[in-house]
C-alpha cells in the first residue's frame, strides 16, 4: 500500500454519532470517494441474516472486504462504518471517531425510530466507548484520533482536523 497517491481514511464511531454528516463534506471538500460501508451492504444484499431483537442486518463481512479490497488498493476513499475491528489494518492510514454526548445521541436515535433495545444498546456503546476501544485494539495508536460530531461548529473542527492529517500525509 505504500505507492498510493492518496491515502485511506476511516471514520468509524456509534450510530447516529455524526459519521455520514462529516463524510458526506469531507468527500466533497477532499475529492476523497466516500464509502458507507452500511449502505454498501445493503445495496448488494452483504447480509447474512436479520437480527429480529435489535431490527437490524448482520452483515457479511467477507462478502464486504470483497467489494472494498479492489477500492482500497487504489487510495483516496472516506469508509465509514459504526465498527473497526474486521477490517484489515494495512488499508487504513488514519482512523477517526466520532463521539457524541449522550443526550444529543440519544434525540438523534429516537428521531430514527430506533427499538428501545435498540436504543439502549447504542447509548450503551457511546457511554463505554466501546468503538474508540475497538479501533485502539484494532490499530496503531499514533493513527487514532478523536472527533465530536455534536454541534455544526464541532463539524467545521472535525474537517479542520482532518484536512491537516491530509496535509501532513502528503508531506511524509
Ligand atoms: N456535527 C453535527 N452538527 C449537527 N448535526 C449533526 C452533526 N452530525 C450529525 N448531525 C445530525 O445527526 C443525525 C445523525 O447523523 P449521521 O451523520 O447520519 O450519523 P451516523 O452516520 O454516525 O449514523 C443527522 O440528522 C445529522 O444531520
Ligand atoms: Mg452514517
Amino acid at each position: 500500500m505504500t505507492e498510493i497517491s492518496k491515502p485511506n481514511i476511516l471514520i468509524t464511531g456509534t450510530p447516529g454519532a455524526g459519521k455520514s454528516y462529516l463524510c458526506e463534506r469531507l468527500a466533497t471538500q477532499l475529492k476523497f470517494n466516500w464509502l458507507d460501508c452500511s449502505k454498501i451492504a445493503k445495496e448488494n444484499n452483504f447480509i447474512e441474516e436479520y437480527d429480529k431483537e435489535y431490527d437490524c442486518p448482520i452483515l457479511d463481512e467477507d462478502k464486504l472486504m470483497d467489494y472494498l479490497e479492489p477500492l482500497m488498493a487504489k487510495g483516496g476513499n472516506i469508509v465509514e462504518y459504526h465498527g473497526c475491528d474486521f477490517f484489515p489494518e494495512r488499508w487504513f492510514q488514519a482512523v477517526f471517531v466520532v463521539k457524541c454526548p449522550n443526550e444529543t445521541l440519544y434525540d438523534r436515535l429516537k428521531e430514527r425510530n430506533y427499538n428501545e433495545k435498540k436504543l439502549t444498546s447504542n447509548i450503551q456503546c457511546e457511554i463505554f466507548g466501546t468503538i474508540l476501544e475497538e479501533a485502539r485494539e484494532s490499530y496503531k495508536k499514533d493513527i487514532i484520533y478523536e472527533l465530536s460530531g455534536e454541534t455544526k461548529a464541532d463539524a467545521q473542527n472535525s474537517l479542520k482536523t482532518v484536512k491537516n492529517w491530509y496535509s501532513m500525509w502528503k508531506r511524509k
